[in-house]
């Protein structure tokens, strides 16, 4: 069974341990090949997706939505929001939605900026939370499965946000063995709003400091 937030109705993150995956810049080529991988193992995850990617894959958005997993917004092309306008950021992320919305029915409730990058300006353009990340597994960098599965492991903690880009294939194909260790050490795969209790957080999720920040 599943609720709209995209977890399993049985799951609650204050008594078990929960971590989000989260996979951005898609969707692409090997998004359905993740989605199978995780839904061999009842995962659940979130897609930050870049809009003309939505725009260009709405099949891949639906098949996502339909597994219970949750989408949010990475802006339409992947500025760096605070080299922006203000006109320009609130475009980004409505061209985003409309792409969203056309695809799923359903309009993104959590942003993601690309890069991480945030200041007050951009804050002011939405009042949707800004969710970072508490551990980077750099899988742009490295594009090695097997390092990429070790940085995602060692990186899990209970109400954590692990950060992936699904336009990798080493990304996807590192997925099974994150998904198989910390399933053994007791972990649920939860979406961004099923980590915060189906309360949508008034803040961004640090990518430095453990937990979250209210900013
Ligand atoms: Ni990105």
């Amino acid at each position: 069974m599943s609720d709209a937030l995209g977890g399993s109705a049985a799951v609650d993150c204050r008594r078990v341990k929960c971590v989000a995956l989260t996979f951005d810049d898609g969707p692409g080529p090997y998004t359905g090949p993740l989605l199978r991988r995780l839904a061999a193992h009842r995962a659940r995850a979130t897609f930050f997706v870049v809009g003309r990617n939505a725009a260009a894959n709405p099949g891949l958005l639906r098949r996502a939505v339909a597994a219970g997993h949750e989408i949010g917004s990475h802006t339409w092309s992947h500025r760096d929001l605070t080299t922006l306008p203000a006109a320009e950021v609130r475009a980004e992320l409505a061209r985003t939605d409309r792409a969203v919305k056309a695809a799923t029915g359903l309009v993104p409730k959590l942003v993601r900026p690309p890069y991480g990058a945030l200041n007050t300006a951009v804050r002011l353009q939405t009042s949707r939370p800004m969710v970072l990340w508490s551990a980077d597994t750099l899988d742009w960098k490295y594009r090695d499965s097997a390092r990429v599965a070790r940085r995602a492991i060692n990186g899990a903690r209970p109400g954590g946000i692990l950060l992936f880009h699904d336009i990798h294939p080493t990304t996807v194909q590192a997925i099974p063995a994150v998904l198989k260790t910390l399933s053994a050490r007791g972990y649920r795969f939860v979406t961004v709003s099923r980590l915060f209790g189906g309360r949508t957080p008034r803040l961004a999720y640090s990518a430095t400091v453990p937990g979250t920040a209210k900013t």
